[in-house]
Formats: structure tokens, sequence, C-alpha cells
């Protein structure tokens, strides 16, 4: 068999699901590193989305009109580069991170255009394999041939505590921080509008290899979705 033909055949796609917070961004970018992969953060696309729809106030107008959403579509261009994010050119890798963003993902995210635009645009990007792609629907809707398929789980106290150390060591000290309770109601009403949602809900693929994390270190994690991914990648050669 030609070599680069050996290679590309044994390049996976692994899709890495699961609620918010649950570690998945942290272990998927990681295990690309690692295997030398793409990873590639379908949530970011979501936010990105969200963010335009907020810099153009018609966050309540798709509230009234949920259609008029393929406005905003139209001429979109979302692009990774590292660790960045771009929305038209414009690197918004911080921008999406906001709360605001945070609390309006979930609608703008459940709408059906949005949704196709998307999973197109992932298809696109895991074409020729070799990715490592986090989500919510990527093992059910977008890769339901990915050769790995992971469904990350942990308490949502847990995952609470995780998001305020995460915001607490990115505020440098500023006040305003919400409380762990806060975080742990909003993750909570996240995790409901994802997984009940009519498109594309939040749900594992029966295939999935379910890990909960509550308990585990970044490293732990890390290693045993490393070590599902070299066993496939072994027995395909
Ligand atoms: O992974 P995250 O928290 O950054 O994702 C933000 C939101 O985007 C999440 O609440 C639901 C939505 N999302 C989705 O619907 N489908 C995906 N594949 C990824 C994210």
């Amino acid at each position: 068999m030609h070599v680069e033909q050996g290679i590309r055949t044994n390049r996976i796609i692994i899709a890495i699901d699961g609620p918010a917070a649950s570690g998945k961004s942290t272990t998927a970018r990681k295990v690309a590193r690692m295997l030398g992969y793409t990873y590639i953060d379908t949530g970011a696309m979501y936010r990105s989305v969200t963010l335009k729809a907020i810099r153009r106030n018609v966050i309540d107008d798709l509230r009234r009109s949920p259609e008029s959403v393929v406005a905003l579509l139209e001429d979109i261009t979302i692009r990774f580069d590292g660790d960045h994010v771009y929305l038209d050119g414009t690197d918004v890798t911080e921008a999406i991170r906001d709360n605001r963003v945070s609390r309006e993902v979930s609608f703008i995210s459940s709408l059906k255009p949005v949704r196709d635009r998307l999973r197109q645009m992932q298809q696109e990007l895991g074409k020729l394999r070799g990715v490592v792609m986090d989500g919510r629907d990527i093992g059910t809707i977008v890769f339901p041939d990915a050769e790995l398929k992971i469904f990350l789980v942990a308490d949502a106290r847990e995952r609470a505590e995780r998001r305020y150390a995460e915001l607490k060591a990115k505020s440098n000290g500023a006040s305003g921080l919400p409380g762990i309770e806060e975080l742990e109601e909003e993750i909570k009403e996240r995790d409901r509008a994802d997984a009940e949602r009519e498109h594309a809900p939040l749900r594992k693929h029966p295939d999935a290899t379910e890990i909960d994390t509550s308990d585990l270190s970044v490293e732990q994690q890390v290693r045993k979705v490393y070590e599902l991914a070299l066993a496939l990648l072994k027995e395909d050669r």
C-alpha cells in the first residue's frame, strides 16, 4: 500500500461530547496535541454565532422571529488558528467567553438553521480525519462514524467549582465574580436546555465510552482517552 494512503487511513476522528464544564475542551486539546491532531472546539463556533447576534443587537428580534437568523449566517466565517478563534476575520477568543454569550448560547444553538450551517462547517473541517472535536452532538449527529466516541460527565457542583476557579484565575482579583451556587444553577439550566431542545439535543451515543471526571485529575482523564485512541490506532495498523 502507498505510504501516504496508509497514514491517511490510520487517522481517526475522536468525538468528545458531554454537558457544560465537564472537561471536554481541556481533554480534547491535550489529546489532540499528543496525537498531532487538530482540535476543533464546536462550542466556540456556537458562541461565535451568538456573539455576532449580540453585537448586531438582534437577540430580542430572534426570539420573536427565529427564522430571521439566516441573515446572520449568510456571510459568516469562523476560523481556528491554534488556540484562537476568528469571527468574520476578527479575533474573538476572549469575547466568546463573556457571560452574556454563555447566557444566550443555548437559545442560539437551538435554532435549526444555525445547527445546519455549523454542522456543515464541522464536517468540512473533519473530512480529512485526524481531528479531536468536542461539543454536544459530535458522536450522534456530526460524525456518527467517528472511530472513538467519548461522553464526559461530572457532578454539577464539581463543574461549578471548576468554572469558578477558572474565572477567578482569569479575573486577576477583580470584583463581581459570580458565586459557586449561581454558576451551578447556570450550568444546570444550560444542561437542561441542551438536553431538551428539539434539534440535536445532548445525548450519549450508544457506542460512546462514558467517563465520569468528577474524581479524576486532568492528567487521568487525558490518559484514559489517549489510551483508547492508541488502542484503536494499533488495531487499524
Ligand atoms: O462547550 P461550550 O460550553 O462552549 O458550548 C456552548 C454552547 O454551545 C452549549 O451550551 C451548547 C452549544 N453547543 C451545541 O449545541 N452543540 C455543540 N456541538 C457544541 C456546543
